[in-house]
């Protein structure tokens, strides 16, 4: 072939390493090595004898970091780059140490796709971290915790909930946004529906957040759980990609036989465009549900207004959460 008219090989080459970014930002973050240069600049050998490690191999890892703009050294002392500082020292309003703690969880199983892609088959159970194992289940709902409250930011000022009175959050998760959405709209209740052990969790930080009157949790699975009636908005926040598109559809029905007339239908999640395949992340995303729950995937946003339309909802519209969250919020209400 032409050398001229050759494909640029540069992706194969970048993405057959770029595991390796990844290991190093997950095992610094792990060894909270972050942490131990919060208050000040260390040399490799001191952050070695502090966490117990080995010298060598430590300079090697922050070199590393260095290199991907997480430390920046100066005459053999290491210091935190205003990026690590800000997300990956735990004592930060904006740590999101916890959330990259369940990307690290899941390291294991993206190596075992080729399996899931053969049987189908999840390569880690949902129910590990959805309440049979106490301390995985923990570490997820702390990480939805910490990741809702970055999402939020973005997500609340885009609802204009004023006036209403009660809402359904299904799989509400640590029931961050309820009482997020409650704190800012005063006079609005909200019920949770989750699975018994995630719900045990989101009612110590429910508690904490002292919304214990505001946000009440109930067992229940979504599938069969009542959702009663008289609600004024329902919320299904980063489900959709647990469950099949049959399943998704039955929901937006029960969501709109619970809601008042006028009441709002409020889908946020990892959406695709229309085809599946883009945005990437997103069509890697539906990759990583796969591989963490049996009907997991990804859906685009303009299937669940379809659906959403198709249940009686109108004045639909979708939008995108600001980067670098990939998430999009889509909105209906009930005529
Ligand atoms: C990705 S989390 C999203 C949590 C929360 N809505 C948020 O956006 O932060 C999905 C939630 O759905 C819950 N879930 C999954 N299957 C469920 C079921 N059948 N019934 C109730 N909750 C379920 C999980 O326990 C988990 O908390």
């Amino acid at each position: 072939m032409n050398p001229a008219a050759m494909p640029d090989p540069t992706p194969i080459v970048r993405l057959s390493t770029a595991y390796w970014e990844s290991q190093a930002l997950l095992t610094a973050n792990r060894l909270r090595l972050f942490d131990f240069l919060a208050d000040g600049a260390r040399s490799a050998d001191e952050v070695a004898a502090g966490l117990q490690l080995d010298p060598r191999s430590t300079a090697l890892l922050m070199r590393a970091c260095v290199g991907l703009g997480f430390l920046c050294e100066s005459g053999q002392r290491f210091e935190n780059t205003p990026v690590a500082a800000t997300f990956l020292v735990s004592r930060s309003p904006a740590f999101m140490g916890n959330v990259i703690r369940y990307s690290d969880q899941l390291y294991a199983a993206w190596g075992r796709l080729e399996e899931s892609v053969r049987s189908g088959q999840p390569a880690v159970p949902a129910q590990t971290y959805l309440g049979d194992d106490p301390a995985r289940t923990r570490a997820f709902v702390q990480a939805m915790h910490d990741r809702a409250l970055g999402i939020a930011r973005a997500l609340v000022p885009m609802l204009d909930l004023s006036g209403r009175r009660t809402m359904l959050d299904v799989g509400g998760g640590p029931g961050t946004y309820s009482v997020l959405l409650t704190e800012r709209f005063p006079g609005l209740h909200a019920e949770v529906i989750e699975l018994p052990g995630v719900a045990a969790v989101a009612r110590e930080l429910v508690a904490a957040a002292g919304a214990g009157k505001r946000v009440q949790l109930r067992d229940g699975d979504y599938h069969s759980a009542d959702f009663g009636s008289g609600k004024d908005v329902v919320l299904m926040s980063g489900m959709f990609h647990r469950e099949t598109a049959q399943a998704c559809r039955t929901l937006i029905e029960r969501a709109a036989a619970c809601l008042n007339p006028g009441g709002l239908l409020v889908v946020s999640d990892v959406f695709t465009d229309e085809g599946g395949c883009q945005p990437a992340f997103a069509a890697l995303f539906g990759l990583n549900m796969m591989l963490t729950a049996a009907d997991g995937g990804v859906h685009a946003d303009a299937d669940v207004m379809q659906w959403m339309a198709e249940s009686g909802f109108h004045r639909l519209r979708a939008a995108p959460l600001p980067p670098p969250m990939p998430h999009r919020v889509v909105i209906g209400e009930k005529a």
